[in-house]
């Protein structure tokens, strides 16, 4: 087991890739967190995930909020190890700038990256306790633009750079910080941007691979990363796209 006696937190851990990766990382060992802004189910999907998975509802732009399931964590567990950004929100209504609502802005941008801020802000007192690591869900967006969805891309990249920056500022206390791009990983949200079959299936054909990755897949690279295997590896950028990012 990688991950025994770890305790990770994920935040969108109760959907799709960051779901994946609490039921990967709750089977090596670890003891898990998920957070999401949805109450729905939410401890139901802890319980699929293991008897003592925790749900705590938060809504990742809200910084009270944050405290709370900080706080939760560290009643349950007693420390915090992992902490993994996977809550994100994609929309493809952004290809005329001048006709986009400012509304729109404000929820990808506080979501995407303002989340990502928040979490680490919190998370960093107790990850420095443990030598511990961050992982955030980036995109293959972060790399290359998409006209439809330039905000998304703008919040994505300001995640790449965010972890970059934040990687150079205790590594000597072993604190690593890492981002994973996936490209189109079949997820609710992939579903949710492309909801007819047809047009999910030409969104596809774009991709060099001609196909979506799996969340299974991304978190196969989320345990490699958050493994002490790999405690040398900070500051990195690590595709699973099918080669989206090479365009
Ligand atoms: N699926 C893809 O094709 C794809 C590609 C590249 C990157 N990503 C990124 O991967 C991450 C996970 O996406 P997914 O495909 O699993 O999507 P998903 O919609 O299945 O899951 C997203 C999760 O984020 C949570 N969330 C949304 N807004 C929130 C908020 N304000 N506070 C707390 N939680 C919130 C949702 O409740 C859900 O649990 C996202 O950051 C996304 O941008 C996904």
């Amino acid at each position: 087991m990688k991950l025994k006696n770890k305790v990770a937190i994920i935040t969108g851990g109760t959907s799709g890739i960051g779901f994946a990766i609490a039921k990967l990382f709750s089977e090596e060992g670890a003891k898990v967190v998920i957070a999401s802004d949805k109450s729905e189910n939410g401890n139901d999907i802890a319980k699929s995930i293991s008897s003592d998975c925790l749900f705590v509802q938060t809504d990742v732009r809200e910084e009270s909020q944050i405290k709370n399931l900080l706080s939760e964590t560290i009643k349950k567990f007693g420390k915090l190890d992992i902490l993994i950004n996977s809550a994100g929100v994609y929309s493809l209504s952004q290809s005329d700038i001048a006709q986009m609502p400012i509304t729109d802005f404000d929820w990808i941008m506080n979501v995407n990256f303002k989340g990502v801020f928040l979490t680490t802000k919190f998370s960093i007192p107790e990850l420095l306790k443990t030598k511990g690591n961050i992982i955030n869900i980036s995109s293959a967006l972060g790399i290359v633009p998409e006209k439809e969805s330039a905000i998304y891309c703008a919040s994505k990249s300001a995640v790449i750079m965010f972890s970059k920056a934040i990687a150079l500022q205790f590594p000597e206390k072993g604190l690593r910080v890492n981002s994973i791009c996936p490209g189109p990983i079949d997820t609710p949200m992939l579903h949710r941007a492309f909801p007819e079959k047809k047009e999910y299936d030409e969104f596809l054909k774009k991709n060099p691979m001609q196909r979506a990755g799996t969340p299974e897949g991304v978190a196969k690279l989320a345990l490699f990363l958050a493994s002490e295997d790999t405690g040398y590896i900070t500051g990195g950028v690590y595709t699973i796209d099918g080669g989206q990012s090479l365009r």
